[in-house]
């Protein structure tokens, strides 16, 4: 059933402008139809902009929630408004599906950050070691790995292998953040988010002092120190979970500015505060590149044959234990 704009614009009016609703809705009603005609769904991250969030997305999450909703897809076409990994690891879960990426540049740093040939070396490095590789990575980099993990999962997932020691990659601030939370030895890799590096202790410390009562939400993939100065730090879906949990009166999430409008949209009891890092990467994607994506049928996410059973079994085994 055609979804009622003005019922919907009730979701996000406190983040988007009535002026600029009206920009938005001929591409939010062109999507909508285009998604009954070619039978598509559209999985939207937290970090999406409110008008993709809220507008149009049928499935929304952290990265977990993504592979995990991805797999049960059973219309014909997925268009991934994410980054280009997400939509990876949506075709390698359930790859009769046509995965679509309204951009293809919409990348990430930390998949950025390490090869196969770099795990290669750390294998002969530290001998039969396991490598634990993060769903921020390439298809190549997951096949060459042994297991993924999210942030939503990392902890148990290092647990779950019953070693001592584990290699951990490619953010070394998360394999920091697990390391400080479990006995198993974590052998990081030096790969940043350019998003969360970018938040410092002192940033932190001066919100609290501009704004009394302030509970503090940070992102694992954020340095340790800034980690320290928070009250609870967990994945995109555990801070969102926590503001509708605990209901504080004052939040600010220490991770990407749009999850911000997302969460507050939902929770008008909330006051946010809101620093803003923008990830460039989640940001290519626009309602007027999804419109085109679903107009055009491109750009379709293809994974080279040789990768994708070995890229999932790592993504399956993590799914399994999670
Ligand atoms: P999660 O949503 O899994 O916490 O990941 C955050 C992120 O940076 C994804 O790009
Ligand atoms: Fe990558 Fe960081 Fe952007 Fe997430 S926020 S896509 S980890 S650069």
């Amino acid at each position: 059933m055609p979804l009622d704009l003005t019922d919907l614009y009730r979701r996000v009016a406190r983040v988007i402008p009535p002026a600029e609703w009206a920009l938005f809705t001929p591409d939010i009603a062109a999507i909508q139809k285009l998604k009954r005609e070619r039978n598509a769904v559209i999985l939207a991250h937290n970090y999406q902009t409110p008008e993709i969030f809220h507008g149009v997305a049928d499935i929304v999450g952290d990265s977990l929630a993504l592979a995990r909703e991805a797999m049960r897809v059973d219309a014909d076409v997925i268009v991934l408004a994410g980054v280009h990994f997400m939509a990876e690891t949506a075709k390698l879960l359930n790859p009769s599906k046509t995965v679509l990426i309204p951009d293809t540049r919409a990348g990430c740093s930390l998949a950025d950050s390490i090869t196969p040939a770099d795990i290669a070396l750390l294998r002969q490095r530290y001998p039969g070691v396991p490598v634990v590789a993060y769903v921020n990575t390439s298809a190549a980099v997951k096949a060459a790995s042994d297991i993924c993990c999210t942030s939503g999962n990392a902890k148990k997932i290092v647990e779950s292998l019953g070693v001592p020691e584990v290699i951990m990659l490619p953010d070394e601030y998360l394999a920091q953040n697990i390391a400080a939370q479990t006995k198993v030895k974590v052998i990081s890799w030096a790969g940043h988010c350019e998003v969360h590096e970018r938040f410092t202790p002192q940033e932190i410390i001066n919100l609290r002092a501009a704004h009394p009562g302030l509970i503090v939400l940070a992102h694992p993939e954020c340095p340790p120190d800034v980690v320290a100065q928070a009250d609870f730090a967990g994945s995109t879906a555990a801070m969102s979970d926590y503001v509708g949990r605990e209901k504080p009166a004052r939040v600010v999430l220490i991770t990407e500015c749009s999850m911000s409008d997302n969460v507050a949209a939902m929770h008008p009891a909330t006051d946010f505060i809101r620093p803003c890092n923008l990830c460039p990467h989640m940001k290519r994607i626009t309602l007027s590149n999804i419109r085109e994506c679903l107009e055009t049928m491109q750009t379709e996410v293809v994974i080279d044959p040789a990768l994708i059973a070995p890229a999932r079994l790592s993504v399956e085994r993590m799914l399994a234990v999670s």
